[in-house]
């Protein structure tokens, strides 16, 4: 599929009436459609799309059709002489049970689910299955009584009854046209928590979330969380809910974390489901902001959609922006915004840099793709985030709203392009964004390289930045992009200096400037510089760049300990860090011995003991960069290295400080009934991180303090913190067998719990001691399936991609179980699998002795009979790089 190739619609679609006979073995579906030409098309027949369908009956203004009046060939089906105006009636019989699949009509605990985004509706019944064909749609489901008390589809409930024999029928009204990926319907035993809510215009909506029995108890976050999304939308965007009622309903089997059907939200159970019990802190932050992701699709995807797939980032980056910001704003501090974003910072380096220096990397907008669902990505997703934040920091809050003003007054109702967001953002505001546009069309992560010259005897500063940006599959050559470049410039004080640029005259005196870098190289000069600064570039992370500056140990210690911009004081740090990081890592290849200098450990020092630094920020500038941010500063990649060196880090962290640690430890305590608020769960983030390095040596003390904390916890966060601390002790014999008996009671505690047995897998499959063998031994356990996503996640996707040293063992063995995964799930679950195939898309990174069998592994999946294009996609990029 290619983007060029786009071809409007030769046939629009007004209404649609469905009619349903659910029945898990076999449903029948019914569907009318009113049907119109679309006279600026060039494709004159009427095409549908269609996938694993038994067609039962085609009628066309009430005349059935014979075979030769249309054509299947594959997935499409083609008529060939279809009039202007027509009625188009389809009978389709599906089988929901043996869809394995999770994207249709299938089966979940006997319920019915839906996922139809992106190309599911096709498997439900013939259709123009594309985004840019919007209709009005009403939905009658009927079904058996008892097995399916509840149906609920898009929309309105406008009627419902008895039909004798034990079934029943609802009926349902979506008011607003919308593309088909996003109708749904759900039937089966559900039980939900409601509510009656007004908004500000003084309207009341209902508000339900659907779950099964027995969950009614761990709702109240979800529904706490819909309803500060709703008034944060009218609030910061002024966008209401446009529907009386809207549901969220969870499943344990989904592909994804959630979906936003219109009016009826779809999600996995991990973004509804939590009690302080059951659920970390983590998990409740995750909740708060899918829920609002899912429910600011609403304006931002549904009211507004995408012409075609290859715009997915126009609603899925734009929402993401909206979804971290409606985080931010919550927390509401100047520190909690700062934690924010340093957190998704840290995901889009981790994964999105990785993947745009990769055989899948690709444009926020793709050029072309072989399996849609393989593009639900990182790129499209958190670089789309950081392109509409870039918008945001160029034009300013109140241009950027400005500009989201002028996008829903052009666009409501219509199906667009990422051009036609970017023309309302310039069109606004008055600015020239052409070249703004490269960001869409042009992969890879830009570099921007640093020079600086201060001149005393002028009293001048000069900074100058040149880019460039790697090369991709399908673009060697890469035009030069517009990169806002937020900066400062601080004294040797610590102090921002006012700035005075001959290029900014308006902002003459502010502390902070936002630079916009155009050309390859530019110099910006300052003047009235007394004394040479130390400059804090790239603040707030305004670029999705990778920012090359030659700072001393001493530049960054004063960055750390005083930058008035705190992510850039968290960066300062995580440089330090890296740094020792690299140099150990060498050394640990070369057999050196390994040291940790002072410097760093007395800035951590002095960065964990100040109490003045809200707790939250304090643990993220006390935690390492991950193996896998290591393996980036690296050509070839040493797993095991990097390892080593990271833990003597730890080691050697928790040696010098650990009477602050045990003090920050103590200090950071939350007594009393647990509560998800910003200020606490920062509190059992730094202790539960002190607790980690804490058990990095090992003596009775710091074994005791976990065993304790894990005995007495109260809450989920304290109690897994501490198992997974315990897990990864090596201490004297009785301790493991004590640790493992921790391991074995949490198991049986918790088995009912599906999402807590999910995070018992998931801490064996990231422990340092869990190889291969041991991977394979828990697959055998009885609560283990490929089957069900979180499941298969939890256990095999974890240790593949975030347990890298066991993972790359020498003797290849990782990637043999790995073929075999995705060999598996590829019957059951393409999407999934193709997820899992992505993990060896680096091979070539790695050491030849590692890229034969990694290749030879590629090699095997990809010769595998009857694979997906989902999984083929994948692999054969691979193979090809
Ligand atoms: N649109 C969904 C979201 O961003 C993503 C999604 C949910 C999805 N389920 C899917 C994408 C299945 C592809 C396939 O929230
Ligand atoms: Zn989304």
């Amino acid at each position: 599929m290619f983007r060029k190739d786009y071809v409007a619609p030769g046939f629009w679609v007004d209404t649609v009436e469905m009619g349903f006979d659910l029945d898990l073995k076999s449903t029948h579906v019914a569907t009318r459609m009113t049907m119109r030409r679309n006279h600026e098309s060039s494709e004159k027949e009427l095409v549908l799309f269609g996938e694993s369908l038994k067609l039962l009956q085609l009628r066309m203004n009430g005349i059935d059709l014979k075979k030769s009046d249309y054509v299947i060939d594959g997935e499409i089906l083609r008529i060939a002489n279809a009039p202007d105006e027509l009625v188009l009636e389809i009978e389709t019989r599906i089988k929901p049970l043996k869809n394995t699949s999770l994207s249709g009509l299938y089966a979940s605990n006997g319920n019915f689910i839906t996922q139809c985004e992106a190309e599911g509706f096709r498997k439900i019944t013939w259709f123009p299955d594309r985004p840019d064909v919007m209709a009005k749609y009403t939905v009658m489901l009927r079904a058996d009584k008892k097995k399916f008390p509840v149906l609920l589809s898009n929309g309105n409930l406008i009627d419902e009854g008895d039909l004798g024999d034990g079934r029943h029928f609802a009926k349902w009204e979506d008011p607003f046209k919308k593309p088909s990926y996003l109708f749904a319907l759900v039937a089966g035993k559900l039980v939900c928590q409601e509510e009656q809510y007004r908004l500000k215009s003084g309207r009341e909506v209902l508000l339900q979330v659907w779950v099964e029995k027995g969950n009614l108890d761990k709702t109240q976050h979800a529904m706490d969380s819909l309803k500060n999304s709703i008034r944060w939308d009218e609030d910061r965007f002024g966008l209401e809910l446009d529907l009386d009622r809207f549901m969220i309903v969870a499943t344990s089997d989904f592909n994804m974390g959630a979906m936003e059907n219109k009016g009826l939200n779809i999600f996995n159970t991990k973004f509804v489901l939590a009690n302080p019990s059951l659920a970390t802190d983590i998990d409740y932050a995750g909740i708060e902001s899918v829920v609002g992701h899912e429910y600011f699709h609403n304006w931002t995807g549904n009211r507004i959609t995408c012409r075609d797939w290859f715009q997915l980032s126009l609603k899925e980056g734009l929402t993401v922006f909206r979804d971290q910001e409606f985080s931010a704003d919550l927390v509401g501090t100047a520190t909690g915004r700062a934690v924010k974003r340093i957190e998704d910072v840290r995901l889009l380096r981790q994964v999105q840099f990785s993947e745009d220096a990769g055989p899948m990397a690709h444009p926020v907008r793709p050029d072309s793709f072989v399996e849609i669902n393989n593009f639900y990505t990182v790129t499209i997703y958190e670089k789309g985030s950081e392109v509409v934040r870039m918008y945001y920091t160029l034009l300013g809050h109140d241009g950027f709203r400005k500009g989201m003003d002028l996008y829903f007054e052009r666009h409501d109702g219509q199906a667009v392009e990422c051009d036609d967001f970017r023309r309302a953002m310039a069109d606004s505001s008055g600015r020239d964004l052409t070249q703004f546009e490269r960001w869409y069309s042009q992969a890879g992560t830009p570099r921007v390289q640093v020079q600086t010259t201060y001149d005393a005897a002028q009293q001048t500063y000069d900074i100058q930045l040149t880019q460039s940006c790697p090369a991709t599959p399908g673009q060697a050559e890469k035009l030069p992009f517009h990169i806002p470049v937020a900066m400062g410039l601080l004294g040797s004080d610590g102090q921002d200096i006012p700035l005075y640029s001959e290029t900014y005259p308006t902002n003459a005196g502010q502390t902070n400037l936002v630079l916009e870098l155009t050309e390859v190289a530019q110099t910006f000069r300052f003047t009235g510089v007394a004394t040479k600064p130390v400059p804090s570039l790239l603040r707030n992370f305004s670029a999705p760049v990778v920012l090359e500056i030659d700072y001393t140990d001493e530049e960054l210690g004063l960055l750390l300990a005083n930058d008035s911009d705190p992510f850039n004081r968290w960066e300062a740090g995580q440089r330090l860090m890296m740094r020792r990081l690299v140099k150990l890592t060498k050394a640990v290849q070369s057999g050196e011995p390994l040291e940790l200098d002072t410097m760093l450990i007395e800035a951590l020092r002095a960065t964990l003991n100040n109490q003045h630094l809200d707790p939250s920020f304090r643990e993220l500038v006390l935690t390492l960069p991950s193996e896998a941010m290591i393996a980036e500063e690296f050509a070839v990649v040493d797993p095991q290295a990097i390892h080593t060196a990271r833990q003597f880090v730890r080691a050697t962290l928790s040696r010098y400080l650990r009477t602050d640690l045990f003090q920050a430890y103590e200090h950071n305590l939350t007594p009393g009934q647990y509560s998800p608020d910003a200020q606490s769960m920062a509190k059992r983030g730094l202790k539960n991180l002190a607790l980690s390095y804490l058990l990095e040596s090992s003596d009775e003390q710091t074994f005791s303090l976990a065993k304790a904390q894990f005995d007495e916890a109260e809450n989920m966060t304290d109690r897994l913190a501490a198992l997974t601390a315990l897990s990864n002790f090596s201490g004297t014999e009785e301790q493991q067998a004590v640790a493992l008996k921790a391991l074995h009671k949490f198991y049986k505690k918790f088995k009912k719990e599906a999402l807590v047995i999910d995070k018992w897998f998931m801490l064996q499959a990231t422990a340092r001691t869990t190889d291969v063998a041991t991977v394979r031994e828990l697959m055998t356990h009885p609560a283990f399936t490929l089957s069900n996503p979180n499941r298969a996640r939890s256990l095999a996707f974890n240790f593949c991609n975030a347990n890298p040293a066991r993972f790359h063992a020498a003797d290849g063995s990782g990637y043999l179980l790995w073929a075999e995964l995705v060999i598996a799930l590829n019957k059951i679950n393409p999407q999934v699998a193709a997820r899992l195939a992505r993990s060896l898309d680096r091979w070539k990174k790695y050491p030849e002795s590692l890229q034969i069998p990694m290749k030879a592994a590629l090699a095997k999946v990809a010769d595998t009979q009857k694979l997906s294009k989902d999984v083929l996609e994948v692999v054969s990029k691979a193979l090809a790089s």
